[in-house]
């Protein structure tokens, strides 16, 4: 069944030059883009962004990743887009994420592993309302 899910591409990402590689990896996999803007976050908005998060120990580091540059948020499409997408971005840990993943591929460590992927149908919707309309 087609569905719509949502990403970002991180500061540490685009940092390392891998945006251009990672969206032809989304594209090449079958997801069609249906929005995609480039921002940059200011404290706010990511705290807004991450509210489940608060209060845990990463969630300083979170918010310092993801005010530190440009994000890049995309909305997508495409046959269990949710499920699909959250597998082939991996785990959280780009060093424990299955070979051939795109936080294998581009991520640094379990703070900056280069996309943040929605868990959940809902999530996405709600995700991407902050970005698009
Ligand atoms: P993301 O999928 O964007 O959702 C929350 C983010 O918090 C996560 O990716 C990581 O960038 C960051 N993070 C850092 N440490 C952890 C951790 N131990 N567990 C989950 N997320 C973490």
């Amino acid at each position: 069944m087609k569905e719509r899910t949502f990403c970002i591409i991180k500061p540490d990402a685009i940092r390392n030059r891998s945006e251009g590689k990672i969206i032809n990896e989304l594209l090449e996999a079958g997801f069609d883009i249906l929005q995609l803007r480039l921002v940059r976050l200011d404290r706010d908005a990511a705290e807004r962004f991450y509210e489940a998060h608060r209060g845990k120990p990463f969630w300083e580091e979170l918010i310092d990743l993801m005010t530190s540059g440009p994000i890049i948020a995309i909305l997508l499409e495409g046959e269990n887009a949710v499920a699909a997408l959250r597998k082939f971005v991996g785990a959280t840990n780009p060093r424990t994420a299955e070979r051939g993943t795109l936080r294998r591929k581009y991520g640094t460590n379990t703070t900056r592993n280069a996309l943040h992927a929605a868990d959940s149908l809902g999530n996405a919707a709600a995700e991407a309302s902050q970005f698009f309309y």
